[in-house]
């Protein structure tokens, strides 16, 4: 255990936590850190407090050796990872794009605590998305802080990993890391390349900080044109996914599937960090971002439609229940969901019910099972989780997910 290499990880979130339990399973001996005393009780009772599969049996492996430990505190090590959120600021505006403005004050405050624990020869890495400069920007921090950046190695690996899929991607996915110059970019290859088996591809900090908020842009701009086009299908009285199942028979054509809108807190947020820093010039991505949340208003607007067509028909108002609220299927994260932002919508003027089989309470919602739910008037489909089922769709039952035939 001794001569295990020690990494001190801030932030043990979906990305945090899965790369501590994967290191510590592949001989680092790991310093997990969080502000939220919760999350550091329950992973040193070897448990998980966020749902990802096969987590719960890394960390309780990782626990039970004694190669994770967590702490609100940082430790000194030799690798320190920073994985906090990136959100944007909710009170803040771009007054000159109109958009969100990011917020990078978790990865200030994550860089500020590790300070005095650094150690010439350690390596410093940022894995949270962040807008471009992120990287140099903690560097800057350091030296205010006291820490001679020339002793030591700073670079930039965004992470990529599919929730619900993260274990596997952590591994098998390719890696682009950037360091602040050559030679933290190779100290930094040379930690991935010690657990990643895809490729792990060197460039700068900024290149790879853009990779990222490309890599989420490209996303949401191809989901707003698949969300666009369901729009125009709709007013056309047009089937979207036939239309666009014959369109993709094409050899070179690839449309989307659209949904409710686009959540998560990486495609429905990194685009702005392009959109803010770009005076202007990302038009196309601008765009994207506006028509995928103009499409949960939308929906709200189709079933405030539908429920006026029922109490035509039937001579009453008909009850509704919310089917999904995660941001995609077979996940609990709620984060900028639009199916989340629908339900909330509609819950102002009507008293609906939710169903989401990944989280039993809400603060705001009142939760029902998927039985109660079948005895309401109109079920809105928002989310494709594998328990909802095309065969259950009902005469007024509205589907803006694309439920399969189970
Ligand atoms: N979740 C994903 O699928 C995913 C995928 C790719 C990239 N990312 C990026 O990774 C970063 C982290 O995302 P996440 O999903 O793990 O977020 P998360 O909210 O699940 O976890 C972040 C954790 O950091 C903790 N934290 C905040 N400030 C801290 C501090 N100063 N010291 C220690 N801990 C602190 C929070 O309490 C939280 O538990 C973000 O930039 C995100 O955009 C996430």
């Amino acid at each position: 255990m001794e001569n295990k290499r020690k990494i001190c990880i801030m932030g043990m979130g979906y990305i945090g936590l899965p790369t501590a339990a994967l290191l510590a399973n592949r001989g680092y001996q790991v310093h997990g850190v969080d502000i939220d005393q919760h999350a550091i009780d329950t992973i040193n009772r070897g448990e998980i407090h966020i749902v990802e599969p096969e987590l719960d049996t890394f960390v309780s492996a990782a626990v039970q050796s004694g190669s994770l430990v967590a702490n609100t505190a940082p430790s000194e090590a030799d690798i320190f990872m920073i994985a906090v959120p990136t959100p944007f600021h909710a009170d803040k505006i771009n007054e000159i794009t109109n958009s969100p403005i990011p917020n990078i004050d978790y990865v200030v405050d994550a860089t500020k605590q590790i300070a005095s624990y650094i150690k010439p020869g350690n390596l410093i890495l940022l894995e949270s998305t962040s807008p471009v400069g992120t990287t140099d920007m903690m560097a800057s921090v350091l030296i205010k802080e006291g820490v001679d950046i020339d002793s030591i190695f700073i670079a930039h690996s965004p992470e990529r990993v599919l929730p619900g899929h993260i274990m596997r991607e952590l591994i098998e996915n390719d890696r682009v890391v950037g360091g602040v110059n050559d030679e933290s970019t190779k100290k930094a290859a040379e930690f991935y390349r010690t657990f990643v088996e895809g490729e792990v591809l060197e460039t700068t900090a900024k290149t790879a900080e853009m990779a990222k908020l490309t890599e989420n842009s490209f996303r949401d701009v191809n989901i707003a044109f698949a969300n666009e086009l369901s729009m125009l299908c709709d007013d056309m009285d047009i089937d979207v996914r036939e239309l666009i199942s014959l369109a993709n028979r094409h050899p070179r054509v690839d449309v989307l599937n659209p949904g409710c809108g686009v959540g998560g807190h990486c495609i429905s947020v990194d685009p702005w960090f392009i959109v803010d820093s770009a005076n202007g010039k990302a038009k196309m991505i601008e765009q994207a971002r506006r028509t995928n949340d103009y499409k949960a208003d939308w929906v709200v607007g189709k079933v405030k439609a539908q429920m006026v067509k029922f109490e035509k028909e039937k001579g009453r108002a008909p009850t509704i229940a919310c089917m999904g609220l995660a941001f995609k299927p077979d996940i609990d994260d709620l984060r900028e969901s639009p199916a989340l932002y629908i339900a909330k919508s509609l819950n102002k003027d009507l008293n609906i019910v939710a169903v989401e089989p990944n989280i039993n309470t809400h603060n705001e919602l009142k939760i029902a099972n998927l039985e109660s739910a079948m005895e309401m008037d109109i079920c809105v489909y928002l989310v494709a989780h594998r328990q909802f089922n095309r065969n259950n769709l009902r005469k007024y039952d509205l589907d803006f997910c694309g439920l399969e035939t189970c």
